[in-house]
């Protein structure tokens, strides 16, 4: 893939759409026509969970533009939401002029919690489990022989006093390209007992932290002012209100939330379309928002020393690219494909990105007109498909109640039957 910048893409059908990214990225006709029944059949979600009713399907979506340490992506996007796609897009051919974004991975390491209770001599304890580490991380790679085999395994051992004879032992495991829960709630399982003898304590619970702190990603970016709008002035008025905006997250929690969701709007759809556990995204990045103990916002922003408005973000990032629902999923095997990444390093950047690229939209809308104005365009087809439009009739509906400024789906009907009647 040389380019990411397709314009005029939301102007195709779906149809041609599949036919040119198909042609681009070399997948043949049955790997983009599975989506038409969103990935997996009734058969393979019986068999995924438990007590199925049948399926629940969400848009498949590419976001254009991006571009990451000098290479090039197409974004897969699963989501519900209207402008999450083309926010993200937008803003990041916004980024682009500025060079796109930069970022840096640390490498993929998970942590392995066991707690232990009733330590007598926590002190004694401690001084013990550090002078069996080596046989401790022997014990934990021994347990994931295959992991150990592609490079991964066990980096290091911490242990922490949580008072009252309480104990709680970190495992680090490099998890390579996997999300890595299995692997490290295995290794939390198999040392357990042999740290209950080393402390003299019971065995409490052994599974993962999704506060994974140590699998960060770090992402930049520098958009000169004259991208952010249509002319020179305008730009450097959207810069300083993006400027305002980050500073009013960073001084309270109540709108740190908000630009922490804004940041997720665009994580979780790529996230989701590589068949990633995006509830385990969600706790990790709000608790590491969390650990100062005030909520922060994860991405801020200022005007640097030429001027133009630079980002910076830092988020813990659990994804895989191997094992998962991918293996059964045909629309997260797919959205890996269009991702093309090579490590789950590489989709976890990709992914933060998306993520950088949504904050910025939407402090760029909020900072200028307000966000319900490109809202209300992209809700109004929602109302106009509710209303029975169909075709091109979505645009004209959708186009006549955005015009008349409510979008409801009273106004959508009477919109259609008047397009139906001059029909
Ligand atoms: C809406 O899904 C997300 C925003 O509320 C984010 C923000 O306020 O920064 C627009």
């Amino acid at each position: 893939m040389t380019s990411s910048r397709i314009s005029g893409f939301y102007r195709l059908s779906v149809e041609q759409r599949q036919r040119l990214l198909g042609e681009q990225l070399g997948l043949s006709g049955d790997a983009l026509g599975a989506l038409a029944e969103g990935g997996i059949s009734l058969d393979v979600a019986d068999k995924m969970i438990e007590n199925v009713l049948g399926l629940f399907a969400l848009p498949f979506a590419v976001g254009l533009n991006l571009q990451l340490n000098g290479k090039d992506y197409l974004v897969p996007m699963v989501v519900e939401e209207p402008s999450v796609v083309a926010a993200a897009s937008n803003a990041s051919r916004m980024v682009r002029e500025g060079g796109g974004f930069r970022a840096e991975s640390d490498d993929p390491v998970m942590i392995s919690q066991v707690q232990l209770d009733d330590v007598p001599d926590a002190k004694a304890a401690i001084a013990l489990v550090i002078e069996h580490k080596a046989e401790l991380l022997e014990r934990a790679d021994a347990a994931v022989p295959n992991l150990v085999r592609r490079g991964g395994g066990a980096r290091g051992l911490e242990v922490r006093d949580l008072g009252d004879g309480m104990l709680v032992v970190h495992f680090l495991i490099d998890c390579r390209d996997a999300m890595g829960a299995n692997l490290v709630n295995t290794v939390a399982e198999a040392v357990a007992d042999r740290l209950a003898e080393i402390t003299r304590g019971q065995v409490g619970l052994r599974i993962l932290s999704n506060l994974c702190d140590k699998r960060c990603v770090r992402v930049r970016c520098s958009v000169p002012s004259y991208a952010l709008a249509d002319n020179a002035e305008a730009g450097l008025a959207v810069r300083d209100g993006v400027v305002r905006a980050s500073r009013f997250a960073e001084a309270d929690p109540y709108r740190a939330t908000t630009h922490n969701k804004g940041i997720m709007n665009g994580i979780d759809p790529v996230v989701l379309a590589t068949g990633n556990d995006w509830r385990a995204a969600e706790s990790g990045a709000h608790a590491f928002a969390a650990r100062s103990g005030t909520y922060r916002p994860l991405c801020i922003w200022r005007k640097g020393d030429n001027g133009n408005l630079e980002g910076s973000m830092e988020i813990p990032l659990a994804l895989g690219i191997v094992g998962g629902p991918a293996r059964v999923h045909q629309g997260a095997a797919l959205g890996l494909k269009i991702a093309d990444v090579s490590s789950a390093q590489e989709l976890a950047m990709l992914a933060a990105c998306v993520g950088m690229a949504s904050n910025l939209a939407a402090l760029r809308a909020l900072a200028t007109d307000g966000i319900q104005r490109g809202h209300m365009g992209l809700h109004a087809r929602q109302v106009a498909v509710a209303a029975g439009a169909v075709g091109d009739e979505v645009e004209r509906v959708a186009h006549t109640i955005h015009a008349q400024g409510h979008a409801t789906l009273d106004a959508a009907t009477a919109a259609l039957a008047a397009l139906r009647a001059r029909k």
